[in-house]
């Protein structure tokens, strides 16, 4: 007969024994391992189970409750360092993935037109509400576009005034945007009311010109066309762009108009004053104009004596550097962000 002295003695070792591996276990797997090396099928207290039928009768049932309990006290511990190094790792994990949301974000500079198609943008736009449709043609052009339509002959001094990037004899950089009043008037019937706008090139480089820059052409024809449409559309396209300013036609030269005219505007730096930038003049010359030559309309087998027409030129960077109060146009094509961010 088994003494249940003794095995009251295994079961109390036993169970100290397994509260303190189970309290210092670090890992689940060490716990799952603890698990059935006490509490399975195979365990220890299943073998000190095994134990009970040896002992005496009267015994068998105390016993049986103390291997019991030492059971359940083994479970409830298991169960609990089970949940703690289960929050021990959320914890750690946690503060791993930590995200501190009051830390400054990462600026990302957002990208946006330049100042001069802006400024393009803004002219054509006015031009559109006038009702002008927008037309346009080659960058690379012929000499006859360029300059022969355009009443400009071989030789005539014009051409040097225009100092021209030439491919060959008859291909070149276009020069202005004028040609392309040719390739719309070979292409269509009056009434034309358009504008072209586009880079042009010349062979210029200081601080008033780029070998590149823009232009702006508009023209209107039809069986009466006459000056004061010109004059009527121009006052309204520049107080649309630069306000309640002054206005001034002046006689000029332009080989494809007769009569052809200047037209400035009151300065807009010293409003009229006089300065540096309008020359102490208190005028700023703003764009080339006049009635379509009837030469040019014959260049595109219009008949003179039936249509009518004005044309006009101006430059983008000029009006962008007026706009801005710029001094010097080379700073639009150097792509010096701190220049460029302030439009
Ligand atoms: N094409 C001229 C230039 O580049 C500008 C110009 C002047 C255009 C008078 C016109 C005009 O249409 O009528 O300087």
């Amino acid at each position: 007969m088994t003494d249940s002295g003794g095995v009251q003695d295994k079961l109390s070792s036993l169970l100290s024994e397994a509260l303190s591996e189970i309290t210092s276990a670090d890992d689940a797997n060490v716990l799952q391992l603890l698990k059935s090396k006490y509490a399975g099928r195979k365990g220890l207290i299943a073998s000190l189970l095994k134990e009970l039928p040896g002992l005496a009768p009267d015994n068998r049932g105390a016993v049986g409750e103390a291997i019991n309990n030492a059971k359940e006290a083994i479970e409830a511990a298991l169960e609990s360092r089970s949940a703690a190094l289960a929050a021990d790792r959320a914890k750690a994990s946690l503060a791993k993935e930590r995200l501190d949301v009051t830390l400054p974000g990462r600026f990302i500079q957002p990208g946006r037109l330049h100042p001069i198609t802006q400024v393009m943008n803004e002219v054509e736009d006015i031009f559109l509400g006038l009702g002008f449709d927008i037309a346009e043609g080659p960058q690379v052009e012929l000499d006859r576009y360029n300059f022969a339509s355009l009443n400009i002959p071989k030789n005539h001094p014009a051409r040097d005034m225009q100092d021209t990037f030439y491919f060959s004899d008859d291909l070149l950089l276009r020069t202005h945007t004028s040609p392309v009043q040719i390739r719309v008037m070979e292409s269509v019937k009056p009434p034309i009311r358009a504008i072209a706008p586009g880079a042009v090139f010349r062979r210029d480089s200081d601080i008033t010109h780029t070998p590149m820059f823009h232009q702006l052409e508009g023209f209107m024809v039809d069986t009466n066309i006459s000056f004061a449409n010109l004059k009527s559309v121009l006052m309204d396209f520049l107080r649309q762009l630069f306000g309640e300013v002054g206005i001034r036609i002046r006689p000029s030269f332009f080989p494809f108009v007769e009569p052809g005219a200047e037209v400035d505007i009151t300065c807009v730096i010293c409003s009229g004053n006089g300065c540096r930038v309008c020359k102490e003049t208190g005028w700023l010359e703003i764009l080339g104009c006049g009635m379509i030559h009837p030469n040019v309309f014959k260049a595109v087998n219009y008949d003179p004596e039936e249509y009518t027409g004005f044309a006009f030129g101006l430059g983008i960077e000029r009006i962008a550097m007026l706009k801005y109060g710029i001094d010097d146009i080379r700073l639009f094509y150097e792509n010096d962000l701190r220049f460029l961010r302030q439009f």
